[in-house]
């Protein structure tokens, strides 16, 4: 399967990936992904998936230079030294010399100057420990400091989106940096799934509610969204997504389902102030 690719200074991000957060040992489930035609897998320190992914890589017999891969460095690694650190476990974790993308998992709670993480996260790129690096669940804010601070281009901030959550400012802001908008939750961690509007048109189009909000993420232009499944039937349709069109109609009605309450990843004392 021919996925669409987006691009941002050199970066070529396939625009659906595969997530892996709270899929643990997960080396069978990536294996899978890849051999359905995944070619790109977000994963995190955090999460504890890094071994299972590495794992799963190696099993499917996908060589690495076709994966786009991707992880992160936690919250808690932020003062430069600790960062490098946790690069190199992840890294190893992997069973990789280098990932494709790097990002910043959060920013700071701790007051660590912006600059001392920037200045990290560029020297793994110079050190060639990743080939691209982004930040995540940063505000526009503090992305716009992280592009000032940071001596080499971030391609990509990853941010939660999905119909319940209105992000107009943060894709407006992306397009305008030459940022790629890669989308988390993008089916809401199942929220969606009861929603009757999106089902409506599900049911309509002959897909599945899975593919309508996929294809509406895909088609506002410079987003990669990249659900999580452990089910191969589920993780076959969500890249099934670009062979239909969704029309204007469809597109504002899904656009209109977007609500105060729609946020589902607000850690307390750690989310900065939104847009
Ligand atoms: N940067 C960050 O701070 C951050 C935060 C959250 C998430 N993320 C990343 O984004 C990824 C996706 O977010 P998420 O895992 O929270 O939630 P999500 O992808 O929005 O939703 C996952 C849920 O949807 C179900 N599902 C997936 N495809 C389906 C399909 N085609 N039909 C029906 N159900 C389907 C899955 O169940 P089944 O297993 O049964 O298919 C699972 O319960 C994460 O795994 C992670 O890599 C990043």
């Amino acid at each position: 399967m021919n996925i669409p690719a987006l691009s941002s200074r050199g970066a070529q991000i396939p625009a659906i990936g595969f997530g892996t957060s709270q899929l643990g040992d997960c080396g069978e489930i990536v294996a899978t992904a890849l051999k359905l035609g995944y070619r790109h897998i977000d994963t995190a320190w955090k999460y504890g998936s890094e071994k299972g992914v590495g794992e799963g890589i190696r099993a499917s017999g996908v060589p690495r230079k076709e994966i786009f891969l991707c992880t992160k460095v936690s919250h808690e690694y932020l003062r430069a030294a600790d960062f490098a650190k946790s690069v190199d476990e992840s890294l190893k974790n992997l069973g990789v010399d280098y990932v494709d993308l790097l990002h910043v998992h959060w920013p700071s709670t701790d007051n660590i100057p912006l600059a001392e993480t920037m200045g990290a996260l560029a020297r793994a790129k110079r050190e060639g420990k990743t080939r691209h690096i982004g930040v995540a669940n940063f505000n526009i804010a503090l992305t716009e400091e992280a592009m000032r601070a940071c001596p080499e281009p971030l391609v990509t901030l990853q941010a939660e989106y999905h119909p319940y959550l209105d992000q107009s400012k943060v894709l407006a802001f992306c397009r305008k940096a030459g940022l790629i908008f890669t989308a988390y939750c993008p089916l809401g961690r199942g929220r969606l799934f009861k929603d009757p509007v999106i089902a409506e048109i599900a049911r309509h189009k002959g897909k599945t509610i899975a593919q309508v909000a996929l294809r509406w993420l895909m088609q506002q232009g410079n987003i990669a969204a990249i659900p999580r499944s452990s089910n191969p039937r589920h993780m076959a349709e969500s890249l099934d997504v670009f062979n239909f069109l969704l029309t204007g109609d469809e597109m504002r009605r899904i656009h209109a389902l977007a609500r105060p309450d729609g946020r589902i990843a607000n850690p307390k004392g750690r989310a900065p102030a939104w847009d």
